[in-house]
């Protein structure tokens, strides 16, 4: 914080001047998705940022792109030979975790609807109670966003949401749907969707499993990306990596090198 002040009754914060957020830039460029080498350098320092907060006994819970600040988002036209076209190159990958509005000690009260919907954990869904973990599936959320050029999960509904998550993560746990209060989700100690309704034709479409694209022939660094979105987009928040564990994750090995040269 550099200052406050008040304005019209509202308490205002001073923060330093930042570049636009990784949402606002996605737009702008068309939707190209990030390479998995930008996705690297900016997980290292969100997850870097998001641990350091996990270590304080603070939860964030409203991760997302909109939330994900380039320090500078000066960028040079370049041609992108993948898709064909010109597109923006940032310069810089410098980026900062904002928006602490609803960021929540252990010790707090913890709301039970949490995060902006396409980043909201199972847990947070089904009722179950959330901790810091689901910090964890937002960023795999906004990993894979910035991986496709899109939301993973675009939906409006609750029971839509948790059926994608089953297109590309596969069955829930029963043991899950088991603990809910959300009755009206369930049918059968299953989830209560109608495979063949229209809107599960829609997710036919913009869901592909998570194992579908490993299969598909990804290159090295791609496949420690879409092992570590595995271990992120885990259902039962007891197996759920943590982010002090993921920074160890082999996807980030080139990164600890970097670092050790420069210190
Ligand atoms: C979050 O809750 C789960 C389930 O109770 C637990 O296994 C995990 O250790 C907790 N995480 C933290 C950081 O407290």
């Amino acid at each position: 914080m550099l200052n406050w002040f008040e304005h019209e009754g509202h308490i205002c914060i001073v923060f330093e001047l930042l570049g636009l957020s990784t949402f606002e830039f996605l737009r702008q460029n068309e939707f190209l998705p990030f390479s998995v080498e930008q996705i690297r350098h900016m997980a290292f320092q969100i997850f870097r940022a998001v641990s350091f907060l996990h270590r304080n006994q603070l939860t964030h819970t409203d991760l997302k792109p909109e939330n994900i600040l380039f320090v500078c988002s000066d960028y040079d036209l370049e041609y992108n030979t993948d898709m064909r076209c010109e597109a923006k190159k940032l310069r810089s990958l410098d980026v900062k975790v904002v928006d602490f509005g609803t960021a929540t000690f252990d010790h707090q009260h913890h709301e039970s609807l949490v995060s902006t919907r396409h980043y909201r954990a199972p847990e947070v869904i089904l009722d179950l109670g959330w901790n810091q973990s689901c910090d964890v599936w937002s960023l795999g959320c906004v990993l894979m966003e910035f991986y496709l050029g899109r939301t993973l999960f675009a939906t409006h509904s609750s029971v839509e949401h948790l059926a994608m998550m089953e297109k590309v993560l596969g069955p829930i746990p029963p043991h899950l749907l088991k603990q809910t209060g959300k009755q009206h989700y369930i049918h059968n100690e299953r989830l209560n969707w109608d495979e063949q309704s229209s809107s599960n034709d829609y997710i036919n479409k913009h869901c592909q499993p998570l194992k579908v694209r490993q299969s598909t022939d990804q290159n090295e660094d791609e496949r420690q990306l879409f092992d570590l979105l595995g271990c992120m987009l885990e259902y039962d928040v007891c197996r759920r990596i943590t982010l002090e564990e993921a920074l160890w994750h082999p996807f980030f090995s080139p990164m600890r090198t970097k670092q050790k040269l420069r210190s």
